[in-house]
């Protein structure tokens, strides 16, 4: 299996996706809230880039069967249902509704899919659900870091790493890792005792805890604790294995 690791959106425009597995993470927050939101029972998550085509979205759908939801600068967009806190996507919020979600870095990265085999979204809370489905699959893997700003950030490098320690543990992968991968392995391997720690000192994270989130940085931080494996299917993450019609 061939791993390659973007650290950001804008080095992963050129990567060829023809047959491979793309996995796209953004622990703080968007790949979190997608898995918040697909086990309280949303029926799917729409990503999508901007604020006029998720409103756009939201009125094909129909609004009392879609939730519009998203954040600039970490904060709910303005007349938007839903920021993209977490702890917002319970079950009375999003039980049975297409959730459409616009967020800063995470969700325009899946426009850009279109020709992967398989689109997964990934953050800790769901990490083994997505390491199990990458070994299942056995696809050459891309690995999307969405970043902030355009920049690196520590949270999905880490998020990366640990990833690829855990395919690197039931495949031949040393010799076929891009220098980001290498990277985030090395990264994850020196900091996996203390990943909340870790996360919470990163840039978002402070910041996040700055403008009242401190409860989802530490919520985004913990492994396993939502088991859900979000997969694209026709331009709506689903639970794997589910495809409820619009
Ligand atoms: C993003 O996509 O930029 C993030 O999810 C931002 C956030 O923390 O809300």
């Amino acid at each position: 299996m061939k791993i390659e690791l973007f650290l950001t959106p804008l080095a992963f425009g050129k990567a060829d996706l023809e047959g491979k597995s793309v996995v796209i993470i953004d622990v703080l927050r968007s790949s979190t809230t997608i898995c918040a939101a697909l086990t309280s029972g949303a029926r799917g998550v729409i990503p999508t880039p901007g604020q006029s085509e998720a409103v756009e979205m939201w009125n094909r759908i129909g609004n009392d069967m879609a939730v519009l939801a998203g954040e600039r600068s970490g904060r709910k967009i303005e007349n938007f249902m839903l920021g993209n806190s977490p702890a917002e996507f319970t079950e009375e919020a999003v039980g049975g509704k297409q959730v459409v979600l616009t967020t800063t870095n995470g969700t325009a990265i899946f426009s850009q899919t279109s020709s992967a085999e398989t689109v997964i979204a990934c953050g800790l809370v769901n990490m083994s659900r997505v390491t199990a489905k990458c070994a299942e699959l056995g696809h050459d893997l891309v690995i999307v870091c969405a970043g902030t700003e355009g920049g690196f950030s520590i949270e999905d490098t880490l998020c990366g790493g640990m990833l690829i320690s855990g395919l690197a543990s039931q495949f031949k992968i040393s010799e076929s890792l891009n220098d980001a991968a290498s990277l985030a392995q090395l990264l994850y391997r020196s900091n996996k005792t203390a990943l909340r720690q870790t996360i919470e000192q990163g840039e978002h994270g402070r910041y996040l805890a700055s403008i009242g989130f401190s409860h989802d940085v530490a919520g985004a931080s913990e492994v396993d604790s939502l088991p859900v494996l979000p997969m694209m299917k026709d331009g709506r993450l689903v639970p794997d294995g589910q495809f409820a019609p619009v």
